[in-house]
């Protein structure tokens, strides 16, 4: 843990580095307990800056020798910073010898053992942990890498770049060395140590230059990387494809570690993943997983342009990195497929994501700016703001300036700025200038407020038909509300993407006044003011207005449509985005209705007969359908509350489940039996799609079996748990059986956990089900409490920890928030007991209670006291002590 308490760090106080450093010459020698570091660099001051000493970035080192030019001279350290005065003004080396303890590192960041093996986790600020350093990303290095250990523990010795030289040493140790030819800053180092097999590929790209593609994993495991080598394929066929964009390596390497903090990341050439998104076979796997893959491999290979090639000035313009591959990950996984309608699914998918962490982030004590102004821990600002609102931010210019014209614009980007560490301003500045006179050039400077102002905008839409004039006009109006250190808002600019449908579900020609004809049936308006009105004309029937289709802006719509309106854009809208939208509403002002007046729920015939005939439409994709049958979370329906009782949404989301499950009961049993996937596994989204309605079907028959006590379909679910020749229809089983509280669900539990002891990532699943399932008389609170004492569990390695702590603290509200507080103990303990072992992963679980203000009494009370304890341990990290006192602010 990091010794006092670290200052508020702004980014406007941002300076030029006082010196560069040109290449590095790095040599480990790895040891568990004592790993030895040669550091020599090529320093020289940067005329730019007045001339200073040289402060050298270091966090648990032993420094035990410092020589510039080959001599030794006088240092100190100071603040964690290795401190050099009176150094040559001419260009000199530094030489830097290190040692640190790997096994020790239970933080994950730095340079740390993992199941016998040595992995480093380098960004944001974990190169300093390994040797004393300009650790900052607007420092480019070329890096050559020089590895030795013992040969028999870690046979593979890998860096970035390309391996240059290798042999065996004295006393069965071996080297490998490696050289990168690319300047990159410290955050891209990686190596990796360890006893692997690989799978590998050689492919040829466009332009006929030859690639070597590897991916590494454990022994045991090599049946599972087909999936993620297949990804890798299509991510470099698709970013020259799209962008023009080529691998710039002649080897390209993944490497899967079990223990990591976060999904995966870029490091040049050696990118290091989470085993959760690199293993996947049919049986352990699901549909799921095998999606998270493909997008999480596509994002860390984009860095390589978007974060490697072009990279951060500092970490407040992380969104320039992340928020550009977010998006371009979302757009990868929507070329893949080939029909409208699963790239509309996909496009749900993401916003589903970006409404359930992005929207309460923004409503809640870490609302911060795409691009944040300041902060304490850097690693608490990986967050579905930086990433997700980012990639909505990049969204918006693409449909702003066209798909032709932002490629332009990637384009110029990469003219500009290839090789450079740049800005947020940089990349909407070269997107704005190669579509000169679009309405992203004209409003490029209230566009940029995306960057600058947190919080999610509210956009209000009111139309009014005039059947005299055969016009319709709309009108549409904007506003923000106070965030932390942002009390005021001005306009952003808001592209909303729209239709007018007519009373027979015709899409109307869209004319506005002052045009001489319509332009199609769909167009974008751009609200940049506070309100604008627009007319349009030549319609001889009163429309219903489809407003920001695609959900072309992150924004909270009110749109004031009747339930009427809204039976009839799930009927018609030709945008399957409003069409799962108009249904979510339809379900949400019902439940809402319920909530807030403590009447019991009735679902009606009107919505009860709209979802029965999507369910059984004879064209929509089943996907698509499953989507539009499942209400909207219990964490959704939070957000959409002014004071919120998560007893009480659970309560009736449960009861509007039970309607659904006995209303359509024959439709579901239609829906299972017709939904069946015949022959071997595959992951594609028509598979997928049949797999995901036949579980929702299957979950919804066991739900009301619950209430009969027929015991058919209970029985025929843990028949088809036992028989499953896939991880998805056997978790989905399994999920049904767990969720629905049935008899058997025990039995089924056992028998998966014996099924797969010794599968790490499908255990997790094991954990995360139960944590999760549907809270009913505190049996499931006190399931997950009692299965922290589980042989299996530990807090040491993160998926394992989150799968039980995330799941319960975050994706169950009903069983995390008791009015006896228990939750809330429960959730204290686990931060603290974390923060002494791993403290990024205890500040992500500290968020669990970000939006506690919200909650009624007595929940209310009991959170702010469970967040005072932990704020008043004195022990407490950086990373967690900012999210706490952000919370009680
Ligand atoms: N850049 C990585 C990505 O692909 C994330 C790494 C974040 N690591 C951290 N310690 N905060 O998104
Ligand atoms: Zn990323």
């Amino acid at each position: 843990m990091r010794e006092g308490s670290s200052p508020l760090i702004r980014r406007e106080d941002y300076t030029a580095p006082a010196y560069w450093i040109r290449s590095v010459d790095l040599t480990f020698d790895l040891d568990p307990a004592k790993t030895l570091v040669v550091n020599r660099m090529q320093v020289e001051r940067n005329p730019a800056v007045a001339a200073q000493a040289l402060r050298l970035d270091g966090e648990e080192l032993n420094l035990t020798r410092v020589l510039v030019n080959g001599d030794s001279v006088s240092f100190r350290v100071e603040n964690q910073q290795l401190v050099l005065d009176n150094l040559p003004e001419t260009p000199f080396t530094l030489e830097v010898r290190t040692t640190c303890a790997p096994e020790k590192n239970t933080q994950l960041s730095g340079l740390y053992t993992s199941g016998g093996g040595f992995f480093t986790q380098c960004e944001a600020e974990g190169f300093r942990r390994i040797t004393y350093f300009l650790d900052r990303p607007d420092v480019m290095a070329t890096f050559s890498v020089t590895l030795k250990a013992d040969a028999t523990k870690y046979p593979v010795l890998l860096s970035n770049g390309n391996l240059v030289e290798q042999g065996t040493l004295d006393g069965g140790k071996h080297y490998a060395k490696w050289v990168d030819p690319h300047p990159k800053p410290s955050y891209l180092f990686a190596l990796v140590a360890a006893n692997l097999v690989c799978r590998e590929q050689k492919i040829r790209a466009r332009s006929g230059r030859e690639h070597l593609l590897q991916v590494y994993v454990r022994a045991g495991d090599l049946d599972k990387t087909e999936h993620a080598m297949n990804s890798l394929i299509a991510s470099v066929a698709w970013d020259e494809a799209r962008f023009g964009l080529s691998l710039d390596l002649d080897r390209f390497m993944i490497v899967a570690v079990s223990d990591f903090n976060m999904g995966a990341m870029e490091n040049k050439g050696l990118n290091i993943f989470n085993t959760k998104y690199v293993l996947a076979n049919p049986a352990t796997a699901t549909d799921a997983d095998y999606a998270g893959i493909e997008s999480v491999v596509g994002h860390e290979y984009f860095h390589n342009w978007t974060g490697n090639r072009i990279t951060c000035r500092d970490w407040f313009q992380l969104s320039l990195k992340e928020g550009l591959t977010v998006f371009r990950d979302q757009e990868f996984s929507q070329d893949l497929v080939h029909s409208p309608s699963a790239r509309a699914v996909k496009r749900i998918e993401d916003v589903r994501t970006l409404r359930q962490h992005q929207f309460p982030e923004d409503a809640g004590p870490m609302a911060h700016p795409v691009r944040p102004d300041s902060y304490v821990e850097i690693n608490n600002f990986y967050t579905a703001t930086v990433y997700d609102k980012g990639a909505e931010v990049v969204r918006m210019m693409q449909t702003l300036v066209g798909r032709d014209g932002f490629a332009r614009g990637m384009t110029l980007y990469f003219q500009r700025h290839d090789g450079q560490a740049v800005t947020c301003d940089d990349f909407a500045q070269a997107i704005a200038d190669a579509n000169p006179g679009s309405a992203l050039a004209t409003h490029l400077a209230i566009f940029k407020r995306w960057y600058s102002q947190a919080g999610t905008p509210r956009v209000q839409a009111r139309g009014h038909y005039n059947a005299d004039a055969r016009t319709y006009t709309l009108e549409l109006s904007q506003q923000g509300l106070p965030s932390p250190g942002q009390p005021t808002k001005e306009p952003w600019v808001i592209p909303v993407a729209m239709g007018l449908i007519g009373p027979r579900g015709e899409h109307l020609p869209l004319q506005l006044v002052g045009e001489d004809a319509p332009v199609g049936t769909e167009r974008v308006l751009v609200l940049h003011e506070e309100r604008q009105r627009y007319e349009f004309t030549g319609l001889d029937v009163e429309p219903v207005p489809s407003l920001l289709r695609g959900f072309s802006a992150p924004v909270l719509l009110e749109d004031h449509l009747s339930d009427a309106d809204l039976l009839h854009l799930l009927a018609h809208d030709a945008d399957p985005f409003n069409r799962w939208e108009a249904g979510q509403r339809l379900a949400l002002n019902r439940l809402l209705g319920a909530i807030r007046t403590g009447q019991a729920l009735h679902l009606d015939a009107a919505y009860i007969e709209a979802m029965r005939s999507v369910l059984r439409h004879p064209t929509l994709d089943a996907a698509f359908k499953e989507l539009v049958l499942t209400l909207p979370s219990e964490g959704y329906l939070a957000e959409q509350l002014e004071e919120v009782d998560p007893q009480r949404i659970h309560q009736v989301r449960e009861a509007a489940r039970l309607q659904l499950a006995q209303a359509l009961h024959h439709d579901w049993e239609w829906a299972f039996e017709t939904h069946q996937v015949r022959g071997g596994y595959s992951p594609d989204p028509v598979s997928a799609g049949q797999r995901a309605l036949a579980n929702l079907a299957l979950a919804y028959l066991c739900l009301g079996a619950s209430v009969t006590h027929d015991p058919v379909w209970p029985g025929r679910t843990y028949q088809r748990f036992k028989d499953a020749t896939n991880m998805t229809d056997r978790l989905g089983a399994l999920s049904a059986l767990v969720n629905s509280h049935a008899e058997l669900a025990e039995a089924a539990l056992q028998r998966f956990h014996a099924l797969f002891r010794d599968e790490a990532l499908v255990i997790d699943k094991w954990f995360a089900l139960q944590a999760a399932a549907s809270e009913k008389d505190g049996r499931v609170f006190a399931r997950a409490r009692q299965l922290l004492s589980h042989p299996d569990f530990s807090l040491r390695n993160p998926n394992r920890a989150r799968s039980l702590i995330t799941a319960l603290c975050f994706m169950n509200p009903a069983a995390f928030h008791r009015t006896d507080a228990a939750g809330y103990v429960f959730w204290a303990d686990r931060v603290l007991e974390l923060d002494a072992i791993n403290p990024q992963l205890a500040a992500r679980v500290a968020r669990a209670m970000d939006r506690w203000k919200q909650l009624a009494e007595p929940y209310r009370s009991a959170a702010r006291e469970a967040i005072a304890r932990v704020a008043a341990r004195a022990e407490l990290s950086n990373d967690v002590r900012e999210i706490v006192t952000r919370a009680l602010a």
